[in-house]
């Protein structure tokens, strides 16, 4: 038996990282949001996982965009941190950890989810930047081995709200039943609000990225029942990214305590957000 002991929710943009990497997160314009992950980094340092599952979306830089699976599952060894057009980001690669993917991957495909398998898999600011948000400075290797669900939140159609959800749930008793670890992490990343291109490009809206902290937390069946148009309206077109989120909370329990969350505009021209919950009943550390 393996137990999720917590879910972190958390953006993604490349520019947290490279603000990171080049050591300019004390700058004034950047200062609020690294003050605003300090609590959760705290708290995450003091609470390790054996292992980690990590829900994300690969942005054409690891996958073709001639193959785009729904969903997908690593079962690597190792994956490379992905050369965007920039050079690798300074990081480690990451360890990964086949037995229990393969696990997940039977476990998932007998409750009705049936994942692509990347064997081989480049891992792109979808999957860096939150390892550096949980991990500032990981040294030579992050902090646990880490096992990528990757989730196409960029090619129409995406998957529902609710069968992210669904799919989260599956998760979560895949990982009841394992074995081989003790204690697993779950990431949910991208989002929040954001749009790249077109005519709404640097669309935010706070006041629907709120809706959403509230409700990943108290009432994530509300947000499953949202439609992928409902996400391109309210949070711009890259803001259904928020969809990987449901899979981290659908793998945890009904009612989960909050460690932390903070909320920040801009980063880019993204609204950034992180939420922590501790998935043990009772107090903890
Ligand atoms: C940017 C890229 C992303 O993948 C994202 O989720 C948010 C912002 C960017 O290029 O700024
Ligand atoms: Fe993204």
């Amino acid at each position: 038996m393996s137990e999720v002991i917590w879910g972190l929710a958390t953006s993604h943009v490349p520019s947290i990282g490279a603000a990171m990497d080049r050591g300019m997160t004390a700058d004034p314009v950047w200062s609020p949001l690294f003050e605003g992950y300090a609590p959760a980094r705290e708290w995450l340092a003091r609470n390790k996982p054996d292992v980690a599952i990590l829900v994300y979306n690969d942005h054409a830089n690891g996958v073709d965009m001639d193959i785009v699976p729904t969903f997908a599952l690593g079962t690597a060894e190792r994956y490379r941190v992905a050369d965007e057009g920039f050079g690798r980001r300074p990081v480690p690669d990451v360890e990964g950890d086949p037995d229990f993917s393969f696990h997940l991957l039977r476990h998932l495909m007998d409750d009705g989810f049936d994942l692509t398998v990347f064997q081989e898999l480049d891992v792109d600011h979808g999957f860096t930047v939150p390892l550096s948000v949980w991990t500032p400075e990981p040294g030579g290797a992050w902090p646990c081995p880490v096992v990528p669900i990757v989730v196409n939140v960029i090619q129409y159609p995406q998957p529902t709200a609710a069968r992210c959800y669904a799919l989260g749930q599956a998760l979560g008793r895949a990982i009841a039943a394992y074995e081989g670890a003790g204690t697993v992490g779950i990431l949910g990343t991208g989002g929040m609000s954001h749009q790249l291109a077109g005519a709404r490009a640097g669309f935010i809206n706070p006041e629907f990225d709120h809706m959403f902290l509230d409700a990943i937390e108290e009432d994530p069946g509300k947000l499953a029942a949202l439609t992928r148009e409902d996400f391109i309206r309210e949070a711009g077109a890259e803001g259904i990214e928020l969809i990987m989120w449901l899979v981290m909370r659908g793998a945890m329990n009904e009612r989960v305590r909050r460690v932390h969350r903070a909320y920040h505009v801009p980063a880019s021209n993204t609204a950034a957000g992180l939420a922590l919950f501790d998935n043990r009943p009772g107090p903890s550390a």
